[in-house]
């Protein structure tokens, strides 16, 4: 009898929790709302659209062109003139607080008076050709000044010498080609690499 009991019991439990959950699934199916949340529900959706309304291409171009205009290398004068330009601007567009932090970082520029350049030497030691010290100028920009020549940055200085060994983009896969179908080991060689698969920074 007690067994029974207990058992009866057990089957009045489950019953009485199976049917809360059914409860709980009618109110949950019902108190469900009849849209989902759009943006336009919520008051973070409203400050969304209001920065999405914001979004214009133009003034991405404006801002770009504003920013981009002036040589500004990392640790320049105008590098500095537009980061104050940036905090006042951030000002004015009502954020609580802009500071600005300086920060000593190690950086690379390039020699200004003895610029790196690539040679080809003949026989008898002569340089029969140099690379260009600097780009042409980019149309619009005869006017500005400071223009950074190409260099490349972290780069140790020193006068490589040796032949010249084309190795495509100069891809893992490009030198194992090399060596395994060319027989042609590109060490202690100098490499000509061509743009467009590998960054500069890794050459
Ligand atoms: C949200 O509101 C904007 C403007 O009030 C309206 O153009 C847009 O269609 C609305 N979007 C939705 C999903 O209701
Ligand atoms: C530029 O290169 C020359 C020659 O190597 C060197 O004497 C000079 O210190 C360099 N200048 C700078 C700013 O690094
Ligand atoms: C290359 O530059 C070196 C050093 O400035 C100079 O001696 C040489 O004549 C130049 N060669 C050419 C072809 O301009
Ligand atoms: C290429 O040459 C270097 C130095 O001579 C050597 O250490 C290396 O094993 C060579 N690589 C191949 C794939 O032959």
């Amino acid at each position: 009898m007690r067994k029974e009991g207990r058992l009866t019991r057990w089957i009045g439990w489950t019953v009485v929790v199976a049917a809360l959950l059914l409860v709980g699934f009618i109110i949950g199916w019902f108190a469900k709302p009849t849209r989902p949340n759009t943006p336009n529900d919520t008051v973070s959706g409203k400050y969304l659209r209001e920065f999405l309304d914001e979004m214009r291409p133009e003034q991405i171009r404006e801002h770009l062109r504003k920013f981009t205009r002036l040589p500004h290398l990392a640790g320049t004068e105008q590098n500095l003139k537009y980061a104050e330009q940036i905090m006042k601007e951030w000002k004015e567009y009502g954020l609580d607080s802009v500071e600005m932090v300086p920060y000593d970082v190690l950086l690379s520029y390039p020699n200004k008076t003895q610029p790196n350049y690539i040679s080809i030497i003949d026989q008898l030691g002569s340089e029969v050709f140099n690379t260009s010290l600097a780009e042409p100028v980019p149309e619009g920009y005869e006017d500005v000044s400071n223009i950074v020549p190409p260099y490349s940055a972290f780069s140790p200085k020193g006068q490589p010498e040796g032949d010249l060994v084309y190795v495509n983009y100069g891809r893992t896969e490009d030198f194992f080609q090399l060596e395994r179908d060319m027989g042609l080991n590109a060490t202690g060689r100098i490499v000509i690499v061509r743009y467009g698969k590998i960054s500069e920074a890794i050459r």
